[in-house]
């Protein structure tokens, strides 16, 4: 039996707490200066680290600092911190850490809220064991795409995956906007772009053809969608698109200096 112990029961980590809450062989922990802990409350973070084997750190970035130095005292190099403290480097982790544990960098993104995450993990601390690590894996992988990256591709997963779900949101919203705009009620207007972009990535998943085929296979010459895709590329919709993710890469890496 491992025991799990998430510090900041905020929105990331109570999404995190619920979606291991299924795995039989996991006690649950957590604190939270509020006390609104949806598993097993400890009194304080130092508290939450003596009990744990992977410790969970949920806070803002700008408490990393100061919780990690908190539950120093606590820390062997049996457990494991796993933090999910955006822009917060492997090198931070350990220097306040002072190198006690072994750290692991994670990114995570929002649909993890509902168990279709996609998390980034940087497994590269050489203290880290091989079974710390599988356990890391498998626990996480219960809450969706668990991807292995190298520290330096923590950038360009943030502008693809962490920033993605506003970028997909965004384009829902257009959607929506224009099914108002042709007469469709908000409500419906909102539900049917939800559900098309539900639907068609659901096909995309489970089809047995190429996404660019699936889209060939909507635009009928001479039809409605070939007209629209025309004009998408005619105003350079995906150039844009491309581009938009560039700036948000560009910002990370400006951020992370
Ligand atoms: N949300 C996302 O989309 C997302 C995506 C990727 C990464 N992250 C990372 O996930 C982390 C948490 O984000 P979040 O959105 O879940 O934030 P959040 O909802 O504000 O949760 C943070 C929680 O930590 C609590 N807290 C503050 N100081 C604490 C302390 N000393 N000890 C224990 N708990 C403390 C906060 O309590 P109070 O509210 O009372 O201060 C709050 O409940 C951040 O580092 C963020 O960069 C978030």
């Amino acid at each position: 039996m491992k025991t799990f112990g998430c510090i900041g029961c905020g929105n990331m980590g109570s999404a995190i707490l619920g979606g291991l809450n299924s795995q039989e062989d996991i006690t649950l922990i957590g604190y939270d200066p509020s006390g609104n802990v949806p598993c097993t409350a400890c009194d304080s973070n130092i508290e939450l680290a003596k009990q744990a084997d992977f410790i969970l750190l949920a806070v803002k970035p700008d408490y990393v600092e100061s919780v990690l130095k908190d539950i120093q005292p606590a820390l062997t190099k049996d457990k494991v911190i796993i933090s999910i403290a955006a822009g917060v480097s492997m090198e931070t982790l350990t220097k306040y850490s002072s190198g006690k544990c072994p750290v692991v960098r994670c990114m995570p993104n929002t649909p993890a809220m509902v168990g279709e995450g996609i998390f980034a993990f940087c497994f590269e601390d050489p203290s880290l064991t091989e079974e710390q690590q599988t356990a890391v894996h498998t626990m996480f992988e219960q809450l969706g795409q668990v991807m292995v990256l190298p520290e330096s591709k923590f950038n360009a997963f943030t502008a693809i995956a962490g920033c993605g779900p506003a970028y997909v949101l965004y384009f829902i919203e257009a959607v929506a906007e224009a099914a108002v705009s042709v007469g469709f009620h908000r409500k419906e207007a909102t539900e049917m772009a939800i559900n098309l972009f539900k639907g068609t990535t659901k096909l995309a998943d489970e089809s047995d053809h190429h996404i660019s085929v699936l889209r060939e296979m909507v635009c009928s010459p001479g039809g409605v969608t070939i007209a629209a895709v025309n004009h998408m590329d005619r105003t350079a919709i995906r150039g844009n698109i491309i581009d938009s993710i560039f700036k948000a890469h560009d910002r990370g890496i400006e951020m992370s200096k």
